[in-house]
């Protein structure tokens, strides 16, 4: 196999590896994909001052977010359907991140269960929310989340109602796939994930089938969104969430500077500034445009992170040094799992490392917790 050196490597092995239907279903953004796009472009604008002849042979990427310590200010983000990037993919991501020393983040839309993710890792795991319109269930999750020792609750506000991706309808996603003609050809050009398939139980929503009334078979993403997401969320919501919970609180999704002082008003512990990875407006801004706008606005009450486009060390420390305390990575990690299960991701997370330890030192910083706006040209 050829030597992998970033980030990339990894995502061309994914696609050659991952059927089809879930490497598009990471892969894609909504409608035209221009929020998607400009998610990683806009990094590329960003220029690094570059300094020399300042003393970096000492150098640190730890910091805290949210009161945890970790290796370099990142976190693995919630993404949908990850055990279908590679069989048991949440429990081989979460393992991966807690040997590195960063946060890993469950998604209520994860193959392998709260229970299951628990049960085979030690450092408490983060788990991401959705408001279903059936609270119970939302209570439930909720109290399974503080059962299974998960340190933080991350509620995503930008998923009331789900944006449209081309490629999802036209591939007629479902998990487990659907064995049409199609599928079948395609999956036939993937043994090593179809044998990895085979050789699990974990092939459908691990916390929504058998957890909610009537749903035994639940394979749509996209029906069950339509179905049970909740349009009528609010910030009332918001506040009986943050009182239920109890514990630290993440909001994910703000990309407003109206929004995000509302998110610090309500005492939550970070807020992600996020598009969701171009997945739903189309047309919104990057989500790193946004990063300096509301860091300005609320990065003194609450902190302030982001996700959306990172697949370098270098755009973490563009990040950090626009206001973020913290960054989540949700197609990179992804890449790495599609590619090389486990090993994927600590790889991953070692490129990425690199890169922002070579990188601050180039410009002359030795502390990423010192870094700030002098550190950009632009
Ligand atoms: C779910 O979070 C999705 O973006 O598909």
């Amino acid at each position: 196999m050829k030597v992998i050196t970033c980030v990339e490597d990894l995502r061309a092995i994914a696609r050659s590896r991952v059927p089809r239907m879930f490497y598009d279903y990471a892969e894609s953004g909504s409608w035209t994909e221009g929020t998607f796009r400009a998610n990683e472009a806009d990094f590329q604008k960003i220029l690094l001052r570059q300094r020399v002849a300042v003393n970096i042979a000492e150098r640190s990427t730890r910091t805290r977010m949210i009161g945890v310590d970790v290796a370099m200010p990142v976190a693995l983000a919630p993404t949908g359907l990850t055990g279908m990037q590679h069989a048991d993919g949440e429990i081989l991501a979460a393992r991966a991140a807690e040997r590195f020393g960063v946060p890993f983040t469950l998604s209520t839309m994860s193959i392998c269960s709260i229970e299951d993710v628990a049960a085979h890792t030690k450092a408490p795991f983060w788990f991401q929310l959705y408001v279903m319109k059936d609270r119970s269930f939302i209570e439930g999750l909720i109290e399974r989340a503080r059962a299974a020792g998960c340190g933080a609750l991350m509620l995503t506000l930008d998923l009331q109602i789900l944006g449209q991706r081309h490629k999802d309808l036209k591939n007629g996603l479902s998990a487990p796939p659907k064995l049409t003609l199609a599928n079948v050809l395609d999956l036939m050009r993937r043994p090593r994930w179809g044998l990895g398939m085979l050789g699990t139980k974990r092939r459908q929503f691990g916390n929504i089938v058998g957890h909610v009334k009537g749903v035994d078979d639940m394979s749509s993403l996209g029906a069950w969104t339509a179905q049970q997401f909740d349009p009528s969320l609010s910030w009332d919501d918001v506040e009986w969430i943050k009182k239920r919970w109890g514990g630290k609180l993440i909001l994910k999704g703000i990309l407003d500077v109206e929004d995000a002082r509302l998110a610090a008003g309500c005492g939550a512990d970070a807020l992600v500034v996020s598009n969701h990875g171009g997945r739903q407006l189309d047309g919104a801004p990057s989500s790193i445009s946004a990063v300096p706008g509301i860091a300005d606005a609320v990065g003194s009450q609450i902190e302030v992170w982001m996700d959306g486009g990172i697949r370098s060390g270098q755009d973490v420390l563009k990040a950090v040094a626009l206001g973020a305390r913290g960054t989540l990575i949700g197609r990179a990690f992804l890449y790495g799992l599609g590619a090389l299960g486990e090993a994927g991701v600590t790889r991953c997370l070692e490129i990425i490392h690199r890169e922002l330890d070579l990188t601050m030192a180039f410009c002359g910083q030795t502390d990423v917790q010192k870094v700030d706006r002098r550190i950009l040209l632009n």
